[in-house]
């Protein structure tokens, strides 16, 4: 049985129990909720639903709901931190009544969702240890103090129980206003806090993890009359989850650091502050489950796939992307942002363990497994483009080979001018003809480089091969532009990928190459811009640019023949 069933983690154990049952056997579930008729219709029919309100449906209503020797797992709540009298009412009123009403009714188990903020920290406490159960109780929140007394009202009630609490949960159909999803909110919109590098951490944990700790509470003998936290046990800093929501979104944040004339004294007054101010420098919310951990608890879900999930569940439904070179790099992570806007992402790549990684972060990508050197590989991208309504085609997909004309074996040329030119070409061609019929238009988007601006001896064929993307490109966007297609060219600068490796261009002692993150955050900036542009990116491209217009080609030719041969 669940209370609070149509709640956000309520409705996800509701879905589990009803989908998975309990150790593969179908199970019987009863769902109270005040309105189960907000429940999916699915779902309602697959459950015995109630609607009553547990703080003050008669009573014998309630036991009439709780049948006999149930499985009781108690997720009704007020859960806004505000807390308050809906809090008392609906945290402390309403598991009197349900024990009340369990009494007769011989429950297998009582498993009641508490909070981390039924603890959270005594004054003198430094934070500089993960809380765990032996930690003395100080709630700070009037939500809190409501949680510890119902703690105590289940400790008390002589019913088996099982108390569990989980520190921040998040996951898709949270409620919008509960602290990650806030966060998301804020770093879409781009709020000065959200670009702050916050120190303070917290512990979180994914919905399904909770869910399975709650059914690990609700059956595992050992876990009989104990209390339990419940995170990922990868304690995080709010600077970092707005750096990795930034990752996801396409947004700058949690990138600014907070001066240590700011953030001492605020952890040398943190008692003084409130609980939410408190967090931002000191770890006040962070825990570990270590005790579950002991009876079989082991977190699923990585923190990134988690925020990716939670970001796509958030966005509108969008159309579908083709995007190359999609399993590292530059292409990874404009694959990811568009999946997390709620876009159908086709991944086209020949690096199919760097596929099945990205699907792992990004389910629902489709994975288009192609070496586009070669006709096959070009065919299955031709295929995928034909496959049905084109928002847009990112052609990221490029290889490079460092070396003198004498020396690049002549197999790795043929290679960088197929996929570079080539299938570059092809897939612009075929995708453009569709994008141009359709009423919606399209985007474009070629990944030229900051080589493309100039020769480059000692990677001859590469620059080249970025010099017709970057003149193609251009042309096409002026003989598409009273079309409803756009095409945006864009010439990175010096980017941390696997491309410096793989192409055998060394790195530079220092040399701050920029994020693979920040070049496709600049891209999805230009995509949602919907206009065509080039984009050149980085203050070295522009230096480049510049080089490249203002002197003679023999001289700048022959000063980027001594730069490949001294910094590459
Ligand atoms: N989300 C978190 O980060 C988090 C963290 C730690 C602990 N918890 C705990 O986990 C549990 C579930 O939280 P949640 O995030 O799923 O909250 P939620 O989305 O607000 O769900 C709470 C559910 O309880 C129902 N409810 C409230 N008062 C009720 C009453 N008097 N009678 C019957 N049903 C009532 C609500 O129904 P209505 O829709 O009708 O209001 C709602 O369906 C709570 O105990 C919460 O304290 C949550």
């Amino acid at each position: 049985m669940i209370t609070g069933a149509t709640g956000f983690i309520g409705s996800r154990l509701l879905e589990r129990l009803v989908r998975d049952g309990i150790q593969g056997q179908p199970v019987h579930v009863v769902a109270i909720a005040r309105h189960p008729e907000t429940l999916p219709d699915a779902l309602r029919g697959q459950v015995e639903c109630h609607g009553l309100d547990l703080a003050e449906a008669p009573l014998d209503a309630i036991v009439a709901a709780c049948g006999q020797g149930a499985i009781v797992y108690h997720l009704a709540a007020n859960a806004s931190v505000a807390g308050g009298k809906a809090a008392a009412r609906s945290n402390v009123r309403a598991t009197e009544r349900l024990i009340e009403a369990l009494r007769g009714c011989a429950p297998k188990r009582v498993v009641y969702a508490s909070s981390i903020g039924a603890v959270d920290r005594a004054p003198d406490d430094p934070c500089t240890e993960p809380l765990d159960e032996s930690a003395p109780a100080h709630p700070l929140t009037r939500y809190g103090a409501s949680k510890l007394e119902g703690e105590r009202l289940v400790a008390a009630s002589g019913l088996p129980f099982s108390i569990v609490r989980p520190t921040w949960v998040y996951g898709p159909h949270m409620r919008a206003d509960s602290h990650l999803r806030v966060f998301l909110d804020m770093v879409r919109a781009g709020k000065l806090a959200s670009r702050i590098n916050f120190a303070g951490r917290v512990s979180v944990v994914h919905v399904d993890d909770l869910c399975d700790a709650l059914l690990l509470a609700g059956l595992h003998e050992a876990a009989l009359g104990q209390t339990f936290f419940v995170t990922d046990n990868e304690p995080v800093s709010l600077g970092t989850l707005f750096h990795e929501l930034g990752e996801i979104t396409g947004q700058s944040a949690g990138a600014i650091p907070l001066p240590a004339l700011l953030a001492s004294p605020a952890r040398a007054l943190r008692r003084w502050l409130p609980l939410s101010v408190q967090c931002l420098n000191s770890d006040v919310l962070m825990a570990t489950s270590a005790r579950l951990g002991a009876l079989g608890f082991a977190p699923r879900v990585a923190r990134r796939r988690g925020l990716v999930e939670l970001a796509r569940s958030t966005a509108p439904m969008g159309d579908r992307w083709i995007v190359t070179g999609a399993a590292s790099g530059i292409g990874r992570a404009l694959a990811t942002m568009l999946h997390a806007a709620g876009h159908a992402v086709v991944a086209v790549d020949y690096d199919a363990a760097g596929l099945e990684a990205l699907r792992q972060e990004c389910p629902g990508t489709i994975p288009v497994h192609a070496d586009l050197a070669t006709g096959n590989g070009r065919a299955l991208v031709a295929r995928a483009i034909d496959d049905g309504p084109l928002a847009g085609l990112v052609n990221c997909a490029g290889i490079g080979a460092r070396g003198d004309v004498r020396d690049v074996p002549e197999s790795t040329q043929s290679r960088v001018l197929a996929v570079n030119i080539e299938a570059l070409a092809d897939a612009s061609t075929r995708a453009v003809r569709r994008m141009a019929q359709q009423k919606s238009g399209g985007t474009l988007v070629n990944v030229a480089s900051s080589a493309a601006l100039q020769p480059l001896p000692g990677m001859a064929a590469y620059a080249a091969s970025k010099a017709f993307v970057l003149s193609y490109s251009e042309a096409l966007a002026e003989e598409l532009a009273e079309s409803a297609v756009r095409v945006i060219t864009v010439c990175p600068g010096g980017t941390d990928t696997g491309f410096q490796a793989s192409s055998g261009v060394k790195r530079v002692e220092g040399e701050q190459l920029m994020p693979a993150s920040a070049v496709a955050a600049r891209m999805l900036a230009a995509i949602r811009r919907g206009r065509s542009t080039t984009v050149l990116m980085g203050g070295r491209t522009h230096a480049m640019a510049l080089m490249a217009r203002a002197l003679p080609r023999q001289v700048l030719v022959r000063l980027w023949g001594r730069l490949m041969g001294k910094l590459r």
